[in-house]
């Protein structure tokens, strides 16, 4: 097992990573100084996969345990699912110091995040991330919230968990889907800051394709310690947290013109060879660059050409994005395989252009 320790100045927490970590948690949670209660929020899919050995764990060390099980899905990150679980937890009786476990993907961190963060203006939160996503980005760095009308986390806050368990063990009943979803956002944190760790991705992609636990745990591993490191030095989202929106700025508009028919990961990998293009006209990202991202997005399962949307929808809803001021759009730019840029003189008309020129190639 690997330990990252996460300091943010005003909270400190462990991320565990490894393999058959799941049925540690109760002893984890009894180390933590928790007794009595626990709260389990999670999806059915991930309920009927390992609710038992999770519910098992946590009686074995003495924890009564209530189970709130959702629907899976992203339309279930509502504030609606929140006051029903506000009324859950009050019907249960939950103290201050009952641990909330936030048990599933992305979906149910960010909701039972934002539950445990405003239920008696805030429960102590545990994240037991399942998804690759979930493990190597969501569950870490604090950001909870639900969806509100169209926009997507709208109404949420910053609430740090009081522990991270990532069991990799878990990954393997993912589909290949979700595992190139998750693995844009890995592909992301070596492009951003991590040169080395991009080529370890280059020359271990077939392994971690194969889902082998040690290769799983390493890149779950890395992407949390570089998530950590950005983290702890800009809890809020003030400055260089900002690097970790590389690729986001087209894929949050490309999610958004796709009515999210394309998930998260494809359109961050489409995002990220817009921005690694863009990296290229403004004379900072080379073609071998190019040509390595572009082969490892691909490599992942995740698409390379522009599906066939028209620009301006893009470039609408990339303005109506809060990166976007004065035709200028603030963009994460890479200087080259393992380093970020933050830039806020990209012009629309340049990125229309390389949107454009992308279409016409394909
Ligand atoms: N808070 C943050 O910083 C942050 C960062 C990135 C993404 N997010 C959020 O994360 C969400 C996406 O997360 P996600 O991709 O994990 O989606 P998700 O939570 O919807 O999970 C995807 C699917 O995988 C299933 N699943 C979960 N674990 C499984 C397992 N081990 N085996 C088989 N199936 C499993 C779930 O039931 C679900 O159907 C979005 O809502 C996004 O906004 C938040
Ligand atoms: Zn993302």
């Amino acid at each position: 097992m690997k330990i990252i320790s996460v300091d943010t100045g005003n909270n400190q927490y462990d991320i565990l990573i490894g393999s058959e970590l799941l049925v540690k948690t109760g002893v984890k949670l009894k180390e933590l100084g928790f007794s009595g209660k626990t709260v389990i929020i999670t999806d059915m899919t991930v309920n009927e996969l390992y609710g038992q050995v999770l519910e098992s764990s946590l009686s074995g060390a003495g924890f009564e345990t209530v189970v709130f099980t959702l629907e899976p899905g992203e339309k279930q990150k509502t504030l609606a699912n929140a006051g029903r679980l506000f009324t859950h937890l009050s019907e249960t009786l939950a103290d201050r110091k009952t641990p909330v476990l936030a048990f599933g993907g992305g979906v149910i961190g960010d909701l039972a995040g934002f539950v445990a963060a405003n239920f008696m203006r805030g429960l102590p939160l545990i994240q037991v991330p399942t998804t690759l996503l979930a493990q190597t980005d969501s569950s870490i760095g604090g950001k909870v919230a639900v969806d509100h009308g169209k926009l997507k986390n709208m109404v949420g806050a910053f609430y740090q968990p009081g522990l991270v368990i990532s069991d990799v063990s878990l990954l393997k009943t993912l589909s290949p889907e979700l595992l190139s979803d998750g693995l844009a956002e890995v592909i992301k944190y070596g492009v951003i800051c991590n040169g080395n760790f991009f080529e370890y991705l280059e020359k271990n992609i077939a392994r971690i394709k194969g889902f082998e636990k040690a290769v799983l745990e390493y890149i779950v591993y890395k992407s949390a310690a570089i998530k950590a490191g950005i983290v702890a030095q800009d809890e809020k989202d003030n400055g260089l947290r900002n690097i970790l929106n590389f690729g986001h700025t087209v894929g949050h508009a490309i999610e958004t013109v796709s009515n999210f028919t394309i998930g998260h990961g494809r359109a961050v990998g489409l995002g990220m060879l817009a921005a690694g293009q863009l990296s290229h006209k403004l004379g900072m990202f080379s073609p071998n660059d190019l040509a390595r991202l572009k082969k490892i997005i691909g490599q992942a399962g995740l698409p390379v050409t522009l599906p066939d949307f028209k620009i301006e929808l893009i470039l609408q809803a990339m303005q109506h994005d809060k990166k976007v001021t004065g035709g200028k759009v603030r963009f994460i730019l890479a200087a080259g395989i393992g380093e970020a840029v933050i830039s806020d003189g990209v012009s629309l008309s340049l990125v229309e252009q390389v949107l454009s020129d992308w279409n016409e190639k394909t």
